[in-house]
């Protein structure tokens, strides 16, 4: 068989690429190795910027982001004792929406099958081919156990941070660009009312905690963690004391209730350059990783697959594939600005491991200054809610 567009990964960032794809005309096939069980069940991150928003809601995928999802304001930064508001509608007009990365896929899963598109689940051995040439291919065997070559003129590896596309660019065409930190979140859900009404991203001296939501009675919440923690040396109520300690530092108390959820996960920065070799792109975590602090990972794939759409467009319809080297410079401008962005949250309000009372107390200058100037404020708020897609 083939198609025009072969996409490894049905996670957000393939699915959307599809979508954007279908809507210009371009047909696509997406084979995923997860069920859509699976990829439901897995938690991520739950902070859209504003135009990921518009992407979802202006495309026609849904607009229960809007009736579902939670427009926030602003975010606290607590730190020195005392919480202090950041208001992104007062610095620079903009706001964002906490609705979870679940949330976003369920949405776009549901739009591919309202519209009887192909999104293969569940398929396993998947391999890519001849990405060299002018007709790449990926062999999969389908849930059946059958086996199939795709063969396709675009092969796009949206595959996640473990990408099997991105290891089909030779050594000698690709750099890569790491960054490791000694450090880790370990994630809850909890069962509790909001212990705040907007994020809460709290420095201690401890290390960091993170304040999050998800719906009026179940909250998603982080500290930072050695990277090598087990989940169960934490019952309840030694995650409560931390949480607890690192908040209280700062003044705030949380509401306790039920743990339902626990996980720890990695951090680490990385970048695949460039995001295209002959017919194969790569998009979303498949060319990039960022640290959680700012929510960046989503925001990053879909922003991506807004400016891949458009060059893959251009490329198809002039038989044109250097559009695809535009699509690696755009989209790596984004990238590194969003690496940039991950790693100063995640300095600023981390404590490493071996940080001297010294190294606190200058974060803590850091983040008196953020909070007491306007440019600085501004500054994270633009970040955060997300800088626009530029030419
Ligand atoms: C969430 C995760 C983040 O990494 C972040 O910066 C903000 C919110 C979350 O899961 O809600």
């Amino acid at each position: 068989t083939s198609t025009s567009v072969a996409i490894v990964g049905g996670g957000p960032a393939g699915l959307m690429l599809s979508h954007l794809l279908a809507l210009a005309g371009i047909e696509s096939v997406v084979v995923e190795i997860r069920t859509r069980q699976q990829i439901e069940e897995t938690h991520r991150a739950g902070i859209l910027e504003q135009d990921s928003v518009r992407l979802l809601v202006e495309s026609g995928v849904s607009d229960r982001v809007l009736r579902d999802g939670d427009e926030h304001e602003g975010i606290e930064l607590a730190f020195g004792g005392g919480l202090h508001r950041v208001d992104f509608r007062a610095l620079v007009g903009a706001s964002c929406q906490l609705y979870p990365q679940t949330e976003v896929f369920t949405d776009l899963a549901d739009a591919h099958a309202r519209e009887g598109r192909e999104v293969r689940f569940g398929v396993s051995d998947v391999t890519v081919h001849d990405v060299g040439t002018d007709r790449p291919a990926v062999f999969f065997t389908d849930a059946d156990g059958t086996h199939h070559e795709l063969r396709c003129d675009y092969l796009v590896g949206a595959d996640g941070s473990r990408s099997t596309c991105r290891g089909a660019v030779p050594e000698a065409s690709r750099a890569q660009y790491f960054r490791e930190y000694p450090f880790a979140w370990f994630g809850i859900l909890c069962e509790a009312p909001a212990s705040a009404p907007e994020l809460i991203y709290n420095h201690s001296e401890r290390g960091f905690a993170l304040i999050s939501q998800r719906t009026p009675a179940l909250q998603r919440m982080y500290f930072q963690c050695d990277p090598a923690t087990d989940v169960a040396d934490w019952p309840d109520d030694r995650i409560w004391e931390e949480l607890q300690t690192r908040l209280q530092a700062n003044g705030h108390t949380l509401h306790e209730g039920a743990i339902t959820s626990t996980s720890v996960l990695p951090f680490r920065s990385f970048v695949q350059e460039p995001m295209r070799h002959g017919r194969l792109v790569l998009a979303g975590d498949a060319a990039h990783t960022v640290p959680p602090t700012g929510a960046k990972g989503l925001n990053l794939a879909l922003a991506d697959v807004r400016v891949l759409a458009e060059e893959l467009e251009r490329a198809i319809v002039r038989k044109d594939p250097s559009a695809l080297d535009d699509y690696s410079v755009r989209a790596l401008r984004r990238v590194w600005k969003a690496q940039h962005f991950s790693y100063w949250m995640t300095t600023m309000l981390h404590t490493l491991p071996e940080a001297s009372p010294f190294d606190v107390r200058r974060q803590v200058g850091e983040l008196t200054t953020l909070v007491g100037s306007t440019a600085g404020s501004s500054y994270l708020a633009e970040g955060y809610t997300g800088w626009p897609t530029a030419r």
